[in-house]
């Protein structure tokens, strides 16, 4: 497929070969606008705004990744594979399932497990296991280590389901899994398919164990510790 793809209209090397990826498009403007240096708008399909701009020094790219695992699917799939892009470092929030993640904690996937059907397209004659990449992992621990901040690495949920009717996401806990989130597991395959890197950073805004809930302040000052690790491995 040629560029502009039906998500992204940004040119040939208007990304960096590293993009951070939020959910949320209003949180990527929030990054271009206060952490790089001379952002520049290179795609705004559907008001998901991507920026490229300059960390000490280093170009680098944000843009929303929507919600859920399709929407992951479609940009990162794009990112990856039409626009030369290496690296993609999800920087979300997710829910924990464990009394000893606390909310503002950062957690790092180092495995994603997934209740979604997306491994299917693969036709593997098994499960596909979907994992981060090492190289980038052990510089995002390597950075929070330095910097300080309280962080675990372990396995995720990405539950195609924010509203679970049969409550089963709990479930999950007795096999480790340390927080809920919607999007790593596809980011994981889509890099793994195409040869590429990936990592996701989650700050826990919830907690199932506890009912405990971030308000909107608090997340913007936990949101700033996992910017900067992103950053600082970007
Ligand atoms: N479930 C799914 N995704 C989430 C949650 C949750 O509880 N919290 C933050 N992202």
């Amino acid at each position: 497929m040629n560029i502009p793809t039906p998500h992204i209209s940004a040119k040939a090397g208007e990304f960096a070969r590293t993009v951070l990826m939020p959910g949320d498009p209003l949180r990527a403007k929030f990054v271009a606008d206060n952490y790089l240096e001379n952002a520049v708008l290179v795609n705004s399909v559907r008001g998901v705004n991507g920026y490229t701009g300059k960390y000490k020094g280093k170009s680098v790219s944000v843009m929303a990744s929507g919600m859920g695992m399709p929407s992951m699917g479609i940009y990162s799939y794009e990112l990856f594979n039409f626009y030369n892009v290496d690296n993609i470092i999800r920087i979300g929030t997710a829910g924990s399932l464990r009394e000893d993640l606390k909310v503002r904690d950062v957690a790092f996937a180092m495995g994603a497990c997934t209740n979604s059907s997306y491994a299917n397209q693969f036709e593997m004659p098994g499960s596909f296991a979907p994992i981060a990449s090492y190289a980038l992992l052990k510089k995002a621990v390597d950075v929070t280590k330095d910097m300080g901040i309280p962080y675990k690495v372990g396995n995720f949920l990405s539950s195609d389901n924010f509203y679970d009717d049969s409550l089963s996401t709990m479930k999950w806990a007795k096999m480790g899994i340390l927080c809920v989130e919607m999007e790593a597991a596809a980011l994981y395959m889509n890099a793994a398919r195409a040869g590429k890197n990936a990592l996701a950073v989650c700050t826990i805004s919830d907690s199932l164990v506890t009912g405990e809930a971030t308000t909107a302040e608090e997340r913007q000052n936990s949101f700033h510790n996992m910017m900067k690790i992103a950053l600082e491995i970007a």
